[in-house]
């Protein structure tokens, strides 16, 4: 391999994307392609919460890696604004989460001390100063919990930057072209099969999503990531119903700069089936509705819906094939494809320019079989 070396990335989701233009920024001529556009599988349904604490009240790997990935965010979204020229979505102003019963509020009180002890910011609010921070949230609720360093990113926006960046750097994007065999080259290097045609390449990055159990990787297993269903909605509501991102047990709401609130998330194990359903639709209102009553009074925009790639552990699957040499998996990062994105990208291009880089212990492909 020379000193630009020649990377075909599959898949151009939020990971994919921002993988290839990290690739082509350090130098390599990388090649994109996704089976229908970049950015139209999960990452179109993703609301782009930024909030490792939000679901890891407790200390576990992946809190940890969302912890790190959260730092990297800054600069990854100035680094590639700037590089793309392009607007990126991103505001980190905070997330609350909201207890509707005393059991709740008992639970979140004692998660916030269980975070201060670990070294995060995170303020308990009684009850009736709840008002002076989100002045629509229910009004009965008994308290919530501010994690201040949260924030969310517009995940289309950042995904449309990655590639325009990549485009800036020389790579191609193909779309419309899914992979469908991943083999080695005798002598060194990659091969990659779609159904209109071949490419060579010095390494290949597999990063799928959910599709990635698709796709035949010679002599390895198929990659144990299952597709889970989410289903989110988009609500037209008054300017300032909702400011910061709001948790409830049920469900999440961030506010869009347009004044619109998004209202997530369905996780259901359904297959590849994309479609909406009425009952998800009900459910996601009725759990927007209790959390910020005001809520009700909202109209229905869009509803989008995604497949999330779950592996085995609910850890991410990124680190070198031993099947394939050249073959990079990055894929299964369920619910934290959109947070652990700069730590992915990061990693990815450190065992694509450094044959000594070894991956996170934690997210090695070796642990889900022989990959
Ligand atoms: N990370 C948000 C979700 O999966 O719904």
């Amino acid at each position: 391999m020379g000193s630009a070396p020649a990377v075909l990335v599959i898949g151009g989701g939020v990971i994919g994307a921002t993988a290839a233009w990290e690739l082509a920024s350090a130098g390599a001529r990388v090649r994109l392609f996704d089976a229908r556009r970049p950015g139209d599988g999960a990452t179109r349904a993703s609301a782009g919460v930024l909030a490792p604490y939000l679901e890891g009240h407790a200390a576990s790997p992946l809190r940890e890696l969302g912890r790190e990935s959260l730092d990297l965010y800054d600069a990854f979204v100035a680094r590639l604004s700037a590089d793309s020229d392009r607007a990126i979505v991103y505001r980190r102003d905070g997330s609350l989460e909201v207890a509707l019963t005393m059991a709740e509020a008992e639970r979140l009180s004692a998660a916030s001390a269980v975070l201060w002890r670990d070294g995060v910011e995170a303020r308990w609010v009684p009850g009736a100063v709840i008002p002076d921070i989100e002045p629509n949230a229910a009004p009965d609720a008994p308290g919530a919990l501010l994690i201040p360093m949260h924030g969310h990113v517009g995940v289309t926006s950042l995904t449309a930057a990655a590639v325009a960046g990549l485009r800036q750097h020389g790579g191609e994007v193909v779309e419309a072209s899914g992979a469908i065999e991943v083999s080695r080259v005798p002598g060194g290097g990659v091969r990659v099969r779609s159904d209109a045609a071949t490419w060579e390449a010095d390494l290949a990055v597999l990063a799928a999503g959910s599709w990635s159990s698709r796709i035949t990787v010679e002599a390895a297993d198929p990659v144990p990531v299952r597709p889970i269903r989410g289903q989110l909605l988009q609500l037209a509501a008054a300017p300032g119903t909702v400011s910061h991102i709001v948790w409830g047990t049920a469900g999440y709401l961030v506010p869009w700069p347009d004044g619109s609130v998004l209202v997530g998330a369905t996780v259901e194990d359904v297959g590849f089936d994309e479609s909406a359903t009425d009952e998800a639709r009900l459910e996601l209102l009725e759990m927007a509705a209790a959390l910020v009553p005001a809520l009700k009074h909202a109209t229905l925009a869009d509803v989008r819906v995604g497949l999330r790639p779950r592996g085995p552990d609910d850890l991410p699957i990124v680190g070198r094939s031993a099947a394939v040499p050249g073959l990079v998996y990055a894929t299964a990062h369920y619910r934290s494809g959109v947070l652990l994105a700069p730590l992915t990208a990061q990693l990815v291009r450190r065992l694509v320019f450094d044959p000594s880089a070894a991956t996170i212990p934690a997210l090695d492909p070796a642990r889900c079989g022989t990959l």
